[in-house]
């Protein structure tokens, strides 16, 4: 129940992107076994940091989010490659696919990355995300939400996910965020507000932390 099913009717695009044939597992080779070819030398020093990537500062709610990566047993994941994309405050991707009628930032491309530390800690400073519209049915809207991927070892290994706010008023019409059917499960992939970590005068925070399950393909 904690996993959303790959075919999920209510979530339109599924049904022509879900995998019809048992999944493979793909052994583990010499890439995946040494280390990935990253390192903190292909990170620039900019690139946690969404509102600073180009001449202006970009519109919106400056925050923090940050978090740790940690495995199931609560052991923390350091040197993971966490890459986040996202809209901009009025809800609008930097993509050419995205043509709704809310304006770009020419200051927020909404992409970036960071490396965990040894303790597994990730942190960005970004723009809160407006909600947006799509097409998935009658008067659709996503809640506010951050795509996350975490990269492993391999490519192989890359996971992907959403992070949401707290309290959206949106939740509750969106298939994609309802995919997850367990409620607990679903308030794991939701950010807490996090005063302690506000920056006076500057930024407001929020805390999100992300736990590796064992997938369930390990279990079959
Ligand atoms: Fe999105």
């Amino acid at each position: 129940m904690i996993d959303p099913p790959l075919d999920w009717p209510g979530y339109k695009s599924t049904a022509l992107r879900h995998p019809k044939q048992p999944l493979i597992a793909l052994p583990s080779s010499l890439t995946e076994l040494t280390a990935p070819v990253l390192g903190p030398s292909r990170i620039g020093p900019l690139d946690n940091d969404l509102t600073r990537q180009h001449e202006g500062e970009p519109q919106g709610q400056r925050i923090i989010v940050q978090g740790r990566v940690v495995e199931e047993d609560g052991r923390p994941v350091p040197d993971t490659l966490v890459e986040v994309w996202q809209a901009n405050a009025g809800g609008r991707y930097w993509h050419r696919n995205d043509n709704w009628p809310s304006p770009l930032d020419p200051n927020f491309t909404g992409l970036g990355r960071t490396i965990t530390n040894a303790d597994g800690e990730f942190r960005f400073t970004t723009i809160r995300p407006g909600a947006y519209p799509w097409g998935n049915h009658a008067n659709a809207w996503r809640p506010a939400h951050i795509h996350f991927s975490l990269f492993g070892r391999a490519f192989t290994q890359r996971l992907v996910t959403q992070m949401y706010f707290p309290d959206d008023p949106l939740f509750f019409q969106d298939p994609i965020f309802n995919s997850v059917r367990d409620e607990k499960a679903r308030e794991l992939m939701i950010c807490s507000f996090d005063y302690e970590s506000t920056e006076e005068l500057w930024a407001l925070a929020y805390r999100w932390d992300i736990v590796l399950r064992r997938t369930p393909m390990e279990d079959a």
